[in-house]
């Protein structure tokens, strides 16, 4: 290897060093990255909306329905049934969260053992279960349609035997 080479080489590894370092000045200039002040998007469903407006006008009946469809392959409803996937939901509306006890949950949601399933954390659950218990193991993306929640809620309220339809905000 003759020194004209490793020469050019070496000129040819500074230039490219070079234009990398010029280009990653000038974008900097042209687009600078600062974060914006507000986001430019929030995805449509994903804000904790009042659930309670909504439990008025739900059905009990589309509330099973989708239970059946949607919660069903992992939850069981019946009291005294065996959990499945995930614990059995029979009482679930107004109790502890994580409070079923062989029932082994994660972290995520233990760390919440000192609030309990009101109407409003049921739903922002439903919502986005990974974002109310970041760590969770439902693996359920969420549901964003507010009425759906509604509906599936009013109908867990009935799976409490002292509940009250519509009873449960505090
Ligand atoms: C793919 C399986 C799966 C599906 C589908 C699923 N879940 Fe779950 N669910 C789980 C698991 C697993 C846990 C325990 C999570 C943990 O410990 O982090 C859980 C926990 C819960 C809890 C907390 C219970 C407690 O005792 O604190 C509620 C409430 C709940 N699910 C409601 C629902 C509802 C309502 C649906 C249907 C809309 C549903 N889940 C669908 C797997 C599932």
């Amino acid at each position: 290897m003759n020194s004209v080479f490793l020469n050019k080489a070496a000129l040819a590894i500074v230039m490219s060093v070079g234009v990398a370092w010029l280009s990653y000045v000038v974008s900097d200039v042209v687009v600078p990255h600062t974060a914006p002040a507000k986001p430019a998007f929030s995805l449509p469903g994903l804000e904790n909306v009042p659930i309670k407006p909504y439990l008025a006008q739900a059905s009990v009946s589309r509330g099973a329905e989708l239970a059946r469809q949607i919660c069903a392959s992992c939850h069981a409803f019946k009291p005294g049934a065996l959990d499945g996937v995930g614990p059995n939901l029979a009482g679930v509306a107004g109790r502890t969260i994580a409070s079923v006890a062989p029932y082994s949950y994660s972290e995520a949601l233990k760390s919440l053992k000192e609030h309990s399933w009101t109407d409003q954390n049921l739903s922002d659950w439903l919502t986005a279960p990974a974002r109310f218990a970041p760590g969770t193991r439902m693996s359920l993306m969420g549901i964003p349609v507010v009425t759906q929640r509604a509906d599936i809620i009013a109908y867990l309220h009935t799976l409490t035997a002292s509940l009250p339809a519509g009873k449960n905000s505090e």
